[in-house]
């Protein structure tokens, strides 16, 4: 990608703001659209690096909220009173351990927001296979951590196993939006698939 494509008016607009990123503005877009959370709430933030979406998800849940966020890479500067972070692989055994400790059951979160995004190789359908795997690992994570009735937000990059886990959330949520911000990049082919109102199991 070029400097020009990648420093469009969002990348501007979050400069001018002081936020992490870019992908500020998707969360934004989605919180505004959708009811996906409300203030007190917990949240399972993944993919948080550099923290666009947990800065945002931490203003929006305000002091009685909490953010627990996931990165493979750190989150550098950033601190807020309410956001609490892990560095390490989500599908690591430590990562599972500090959601436990964090969460201690049988409390639950309201939401987990994934971006997560594999490390792109240029070749489709190997880079959309790897967004698939980190979908359905935050599904995992709903499953396991989503209150009934709650959200899962999650970036996928759309292609041969898409309609199965479209399908798979469609199962589980009794509603499954697919969203595409205007914030997004105009290269970028990622989707985000909303679900909101998890059945219990
Ligand atoms: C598009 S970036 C996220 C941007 C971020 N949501 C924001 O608002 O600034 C995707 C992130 O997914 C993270 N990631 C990819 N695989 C991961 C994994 N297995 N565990 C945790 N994080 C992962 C990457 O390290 C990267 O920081």
């Amino acid at each position: 990608m070029s400097k020009y494509q990648h420093k469009d008016r969002y990348y501007h607009k979050a400069k001018a703001q002081g936020l992490p990123s870019r992908a500020s503005f998707k969360i934004e877009e989605m919180l505004k659209k959708f009811p996906l959370i409300k203030a007190g709430d917990t949240v399972i933030d993944l993919g948080a690096a550099p923290g666009g979406w947990s800065v945002l998800l931490s203003k929006a849940l305000g002091p009685k909220g909490k953010v627990l966020a996931i990165d493979l890479e750190n989150l550098g500067k950033l601190k807020r009173p309410n956001l609490i972070f892990f560095h390490g692989d989500i599908c690591s055994d430590d990562a599972q351990q500090w959601l436990q400790d964090q969460i201690a059951a049988p409390q639950k979160v309201s939401a987990v927001f994934s971006d997560m995004a594999p490390k792109l190789s240029g070749i489709t359908f190997k880079d959309a296979y790897d967004s698939y795997q980190l979908a359905m690992m935050s599904f995992q994570v709903a499953q396991q951590w989503l209150q009934p009735g709650g959200c899962l937000v999650c970036k996928i990059f759309p292609g041969a196993e898409f309609t199965e886990f479209h399908q798979t959330l469609k199962k589980h949520f009794a509603k499954v939006k697919v969203f595409e911000p205007q914030a997004k990049r105009k290269t970028s082919i990622e989707i985000y698939l909303l679900a909101m109102d998890f059945k219990a199991p």
